[in-house]
């Protein structure tokens, strides 16, 4: 049986004070929760934050993370810093990385490596661009990118590894794929995984959907064979659109 997981991305939103209300308003309507949260807030918020969840069923992820552990990388941010600061996952691979920040298959698999042998969580976010898909590509462009992430990553850290689905076109957009659209490309992307990783590991890898989710939408989506769980951006930003996708059922 695979546990639901519901993540918050509040991407480059929220002072400190803004996250801190916004992480006690979770962590106190949450508390009775039945699936597994996160909340990944900006780095300049991950102490604040971190301190309010502790202890709670919420984890704290990282939005992002340098591909190296440390040095001369002006600017960067690395796992050994945010283990310093509690935190137990990273999303990696998001679209806005890939596309506004071109960063490829191959620095994010070494981000992904660097993220599991220090012991954190990784959420892989994979997603064709909507030119993609209508092209037909948009099987082909998930594989690869679940292929070339997850390089070189034993099946023991996969474990630690959940894939986020999420369609560059219905990112912030309003657009959310329909839930049978959405479930083919997790069976897609399941099918891979026991390709690489043999059944049992296809059968218990976390599968979480993303893009424009939202409260009325969220259990239609959940309610599909294959998708497990969200990767929530805008609707992450307030307790009120938040909580009922965390508590969908
Ligand atoms: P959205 O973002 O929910 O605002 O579409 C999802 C994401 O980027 O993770």
């Amino acid at each position: 049986m695979r546990n639901y997981f519901i993540a918050g991305n509040w991407k480059m939103h929220k002072t400190r004070a803004e996250a801190a209300d916004l992480a006690k308003a979770l962590a106190a309507e949450l508390k009775d929760g039945k699936h597994k949260y996160l909340v990944a807030p900006s780095f300049t918020a991950l102490e604040t934050v971190g301190a309010v969840v502790k202890g709670t069923n919420i984890m704290l992820g990282a939005q992002n993370m340098s591909s190296e552990e440390q040095g001369a990388h002006t600017g960067e941010v690395s796992v050994l810093q945010l283990k310093d600061l509690g935190v137990e996952a990273v999303i990696l691979g998001h679209s806005e990385r890939r596309h506004t920040y071109k960063e490829d298959d191959a620095l994010i698999n070494k981000k992904v490596k660097l993220a599991l042998r220090h012991g954190l969580e990784v959420i892989l976010c994979v997603g064709e661009l909507l030119e993609e898909r209508e092209a037909g590509n948009a099987e082909k462009v998930c594989e690869t990118q679940t292929v070339e992430g997850l390089k070189d990553v034993s099946a023991a850290d996969l474990a630690r590894v959940t894939i986020a689905y999420e369609p560059v076109w219905a990112i912030g957009t309003g657009k959310t794929a329909t839930p049978e659209d959405a479930d083919a490309i997790h069976a897609y992307i399941r099918g891979v995984i026991g390709k690489l990783y043999g059944d049992d590991a296809a059968e218990n890898i976390i599968i979480q959907y993303g893009g424009s989710v939202k409260a009325d939408n969220a259990a239609q989506l959940m309610a599909k064979e294959n998708i497990d769980g969200a990767l929530v951006g805008g609707a992450a930003l307030k307790a009120e659109t938040f909580v009922p996708i965390a508590k969908f059922n």
